[in-house]
């Protein structure tokens, strides 16, 4: 049955992405019948606002899961390995914002302005890409669609918002007792940079090595040859990105223009001489991609710089999970309530 309105659940609602869905949601005009909160235990209670309304925050052990249209989850890789299967199973789309389900052959991973086609495909579960990869694949896909791609790199400076309340926390009571904080890492954040976590024997870190496979994976080029260098920094939100690529075909800095201007999602915001380049502080509450310091290699004729800026809690997560369903409702609505099982 295709419906004229949606019954939503939030897993994940206390949590910066969470509480960021509910802003979003209340910024489109998505005819939302019911919407239910949920969380751990530990916050089940917790009153949460949306559109003046109160809601109660629910412990997630006692979903009923067959009262939701769809699901959207934010609430880490565990708890989407857990309820995400019980979910689908009760008939739910759940779109997921963590890393758990990003990679199955079975899950589209999308960004709407790239390959929302993909999410037509899903068998319940479509998964939002990392943050870092959604602002990349948004500035890529118009160059890579115009000129071809030989090989990106990218190096990101991260915003502590990612790794969620906690990593917030931190900054703060560092800056306010000047000791470290062993949360996330045994480094300071405050007035300093941290790697990600660093494991495995190539000495990449888990966010670099998703970058790599998430972009592969959007842009349908498994031998798309990316690197990925990736650090926190002591920026509340907004993360930026130093990309350096190699085209296939020639091109003049005035068509890559063209190209990004033309492009959806995209603010082309490069006149360095006035001091007009993206920072975290510009694009905050924004959810286009800010591009700007597009240079040309002075090594490489096709080579190209530019400097990528997004909001990682709206156009890394909340709001480009919301921008899915949104275009799923207007564009295939039917995808939204008939679909075949990953999981029967
Ligand atoms: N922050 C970002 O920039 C960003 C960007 C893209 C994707 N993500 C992904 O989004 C997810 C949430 O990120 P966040 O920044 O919002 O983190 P956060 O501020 O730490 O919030 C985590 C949320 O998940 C809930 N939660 C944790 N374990 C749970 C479980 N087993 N069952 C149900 N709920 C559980 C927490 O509930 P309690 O309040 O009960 O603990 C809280 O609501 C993560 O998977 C993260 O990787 C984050």
């Amino acid at each position: 049955m295709i419906k004229d309105s949606l019954n939503l659940g939030i897993v994940g609602a206390t949590g910066l992405v969470g509480r960021a869905f509910l802003k979003v949601l209340e910024e489109k005009s998505l005819p939302i019948e019911e919407i239910e909160l949920f969380a751990t235990k530990k916050s089940a209670g917790t009153i949460l606002t949306y559109k003046n309304i109160q809601l109660e925050v629910q412990d997630i052990e006692k979903a009923d899961f067959d009262k939701y249209d769809v699901l959207l989850f934010s609430a880490g890789k565990e708890a989407s390995l857990k309820y995400v299967p019980i979910a689908v199973k009760s008939g739910c789309l759940v779109i997921d914002n963590g890393s758990f389900w990003r990679m199955h052959p079975e899950v589209p991973l999308i960004v709407p302005e790239v390959n929302f086609q993909d999410s037509l495909n899903h068998k319940g579960i479509i998964a939002n890409p990392n943050c870092s990869t959604i602002q990349l694949v948004v500035a890529l896909k118009p160059i890579y669609e115009k000129f071809g791609l030989r090989k990106v790199e990218v190096s990101t400076y991260q915003a502590i918002s990612g790794a969620g309340q906690k990593g917030i926390d931190k900054l703060f009571q560092e800056i306010e007792t000047g000791r470290t904080i062993e949360t996330l890492s045994k480094h300071p954040i405050a007035f300093n940079i941290n790697f990600h976590k660093i494991s495995g024997k190539y000495n990449y870190s888990e966010e670099e090595i998703k970058i790599i496979n998430e972009t592969k994976k959007i842009l349908h080029n498994t031998d798309l040859k990316v690197s990925a260098t990736c650090v926190r920094i002591p920026v509340v939100f907004g993360h930026c990105e130093s990309v350096s690529l190699i085209t296939e075909k020639p091109f003049e800095l005035d068509e890559i223009e063209n190209v990004l201007i033309s492009a959806p999602g995209i603010t082309l915001y490069d006149d360095p001489e006035i001091e007009n380049y993206p920072t975290p502080k510009i694009v905050e509450g924004h959810d286009n991609v800010f591009v700007g310091r597009l240079r040309k290699s002075l090594t490489d004729e096709n080579g190209l710089l530019m400097w990528v800026v997004a909001d990682n809690i709206r156009k890394g997560a909340a709001s480009n999970a919301i921008q899915i369903l949104a275009k799923l409702w207007y564009q295939a609505r039917e995808h939204i309530f008939n679909f075949k099982k990953l999981f029967e």
